[in-house]
């Protein structure tokens, strides 16, 4: 009774509400296994350098622009590209977008499932007398895997349906606090364990000599997934600021605490990593390299929690894949939230009917891919690696040469009329009109000739 809605469309309540939002939506399985395995991947610090450059020259100018956007037309990415664009060719970004969403959404409940499969098989040792080894190969190989699948997306569907401030705002405002103090808590006891100095060292004395095309192209795909970019959930929930929130400052904050996650991440996996290594544990491949994000993930780390023992070693286990669990949730709603926001606004559907509606088609490709893992590389390489940056580019493109710049900065300025940052804002218009085009571009371009090489 207290608020009053000037539409029947959802705003967040408060301007931290929106920053852990977003900040949720970053912050997932992508800083907690993605990114330390690319480090320990691509030889350490090195990559960690043109990380940071891909998300502050990049990610930060796109995030931006997407969140002006979506303020700006208050609709979702379909609705926002066709009230931007009368001839109708915009909407082509934003319907590429709501398939990305599906997309990555199905596979990414796939692995979040996981991590309930691990609080469950720990508490409950429900596996029987596989031991944590075989668990894994257990867990993917059969219907469990959907099961679980299915579980994780009837939580997020939960959340989803209780719309923006009762549900999205209020699910992160509780979950993100948890994630950061179990994640810094972990951090700091894996420091305390034999073998992790050589982790830390590892993972942060850089080897320039590394620095290479292919180390660009995953630290700029690293960056479009982690900020959550490319695919229009900015847009989103940017259609739910309101417009005395500072789009800039916020978006400078999401981008910093993304970051600080991923730091602090690879601050628990890498050492983790080689304190498992001291203790006989394999983490590297007959071929010299590091073994698949997923088996160190979830074979090396539980074993080497199963190593300390007793109830402290399965608290600490049921900690992290709690931990993996919360970032995962936060981000899965960011993704279900677009496909949602598309059906309510453009076919008129009650948010109840569009997210059962959604969650459905979602979990008819989630369990075919938790039947064939397999799966997920393809739609990592299709909706993730090309997606993204495809959206991205288009967003750029449409912004400068469609939409304008100009109006896009009279939209930022909009809660903050002549804000002295106009200068500022020029530079953010030339990052989006010329850098990152370019870069994405190139980064696009020779994606596909890889792929196909
Ligand atoms: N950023 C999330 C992660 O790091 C994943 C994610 C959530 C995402 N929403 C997104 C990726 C939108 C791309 C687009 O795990």
């Amino acid at each position: 009774m207290a608020t009053i809605q000037t539409s029947g469309r959802g705003t967040w309540n408060s301007k931290l509400g929106f920053i852990l939002a977003a900040a949720g939506s970053a912050v997932g399985l992508g800083n907690i296994w993605g990114y330390p395995t690319q480090v320990a991947d691509n030889g350490g610090a090195a990559f960690i350098l043109v990380y940071l450059i891909c998300c502050f020259l990049i990610g930060l100018p796109v995030m931006i622009a997407e969140l002006t956007i979506g303020r700006h037309t208050r609709k979702n990415p379909v609705g926002a590209f066709k009230k931007l664009d009368k001839s109708g060719f915009g909407a082509i970004i934003g319907y590429w977008g709501v398939l990305c969403g599906v997309m990555i959404l199905s596979f990414y409940l796939v692995v979040s499932g996981w991590t309930l499969a691990y609080v469950f098989e720990e508490i409950f040792k429900f596996a029987g007398n596989t031991g944590l080894a075989g668990f894994f190969g257990d867990l993917t190989n059969g219907p469990k895997n959907a099961i679980f699948t299915i579980v994780f997306m009837l939580f997020t569907v939960g959340i989803i349906n209780g719309g923006v401030s009762n549900g999205i705002e209020r699910a992160t405002k509780i979950l993100m606090p948890f994630l950061l103090l179990i994640l810094i808590l972990m951090a700091a006891y894996v420091m305390t364990l034999e073998g992790s100095a050589e982790g830390v060292r590892r993972y942060l004395l850089p080897d320039f000599s590394l620095i290479s095309l292919d180390l660009t192209l995953s630290a700029l795909g690293q960056a479009f997934f982690s900020l959550s970019l490319g695919m229009g959930a900015l847009i989103t929930y940017g259609s739910y600021l309101k417009k005395n929130q500072n789009i800039v400052e916020s978006a400078v904050l999401v981008t910093v605490f993304d970051i600080f996650i991923a730091l602090i991440a690879g601050l628990l996996i890498i050492p983790a990593m080689y304190v498992a290594l001291n203790q006989g544990i394999q983490i590297f491949g007959d071929d010299g390299s590091l073994l698949s994000s997923a088996t160190l993930v979830f074979t090396v780390l539980p074993e080497l929690f199963q190593n300390i023992g007793g109830y402290f070693g399965l608290f600490i286990s049921v900690s992290f894949f709690l931990l993996l669990g919360l970032a995962a949730l936060t981000s899965a709603i960011s993704l279900l939230e677009v496909p949602v926001a598309y059906v309510i606004d453009e076919h008129n559907v009650s948010r109840k009917k569009a997210s059962l509606l959604v969650g459905a088609v979602v979990l008819f490709f989630g369990i075919i891919i938790s039947f064939d893992i397999g799966l997920i590389d393809v739609f990592v390489a299709i909706f993730n690696e090309i997606g993204l940056p495809l959206g991205g580019l288009m967003t750029c493109l449409f912004l400068t040469w469609i939409w304008k710049t100009g109006n896009a900065i009279a939209e930022i300025e909009n809660g903050f009329p002549g804000a002295a940052n106009s200068r500022r804002l020029k530079v953010w218009a030339f990052f989006i009109s010329y850098i990152c085009p370019v870069l994405i571009g190139i980064v696009f371009v020779t994606t596909i000739l890889n792929m196909i090489r």
